[in-house]
């Protein structure tokens, strides 16, 4: 896959380089010729991922300080709700016409998602991501460590790795799976085809999104608290 069309279809850059898609696609075609910011460089990790290495290149993107993969984090989860899910839901208004139960089954799952989207976003960002920040204080010398744990009392990297899962994705696959096995034929198909590919972007999208905090940003996370248990 060519990276600008890959790009054309990461939309994300949206919020990372302020719409200006342009000075992105001159990044990915001459780099040197572009002073990116470190999220933006950051992002061009993920886009050479996708581009050429179906690995995710673990070890480089744990070199980036963990504000940087913080604010990507939370402004993806921004994005999914705020772009992608209306999308979703755009489109399942415009099947309601549809014959068949189908469009109420898929309205009552798009419920489902929409509210554990939303939960499994705050919680990161109210106990994981904040817990993050201020171990990396406490690393630096500007926090102490007993004041982080006296705050954060019930809360460890490891608790919340045994208290946090991600049951979207598979449900976004079971769902595209459901919607096929539920229309016999291509006709019947046919109007589900827009959904199916969107339905299809979020899940590679969350996937990828997961990846990023259970393999690079947990990890790390939990090195630091180790480190400063002594
Ligand atoms: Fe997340
Ligand atoms: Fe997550």
């Amino acid at each position: 896959m060519k990276k600008n069309n890959l790009v054309e279809r990461f939309n994300e850059n949206d919020l990372i380089l302020g719409n200006n898609l342009d000075q992105w696609q001159e990044y990915c075609t001459n780099p040197a010729d572009w002073k990116a910011s470190e999220e933006a460089t950051f992002f061009a990790q993920l886009v050479n991922l996708f581009a050429e290495d179906p690995l995710l290149p673990i070890d480089q993107l744990k070199t980036f300080p963990s504000s940087v993969i913080l604010s990507y984090l939370t402004k993806m989860h921004r994005y999914y709700l705020n772009k992608r899910l209306p999308e979703i839901e755009q489109q399942l208004v415009q099947l309601s016409s549809t014959p068949g139960e189908l469009p109420e089954t898929l309205a009552s799952v798009f419920s489902w998602l929409q509210k554990n989207m939303e939960k499994h976003f705050r919680i990161e960002e109210q106990s994981l991501f904040p817990y993050i920040k201020e171990l990396e204080k406490v690393r630096n010398g500007k926090e102490n460590f007993s004041s982080l744990r006296m705050k954060y009392k019930d809360f460890s990297v490891q608790r919340f790795i045994e208290s946090h899962h991600d049951e979207v994705e598979n449900k976004l696959s079971e769902i595209k799976k459901y919607i096929v096995r539920s229309l016999s034929s291509m006709d019947q198909l046919f109007p589900y085809r827009i959904l199916l590919l969107r339905l299809d972007e979020l899940e590679k999208n969350l996937r990828l999104h997961a990846q990023i905090e259970d393999e690079v940003l947990v990890p790390m996370a939990l090195i630091w608290e180790k480190e400063l248990e002594g």
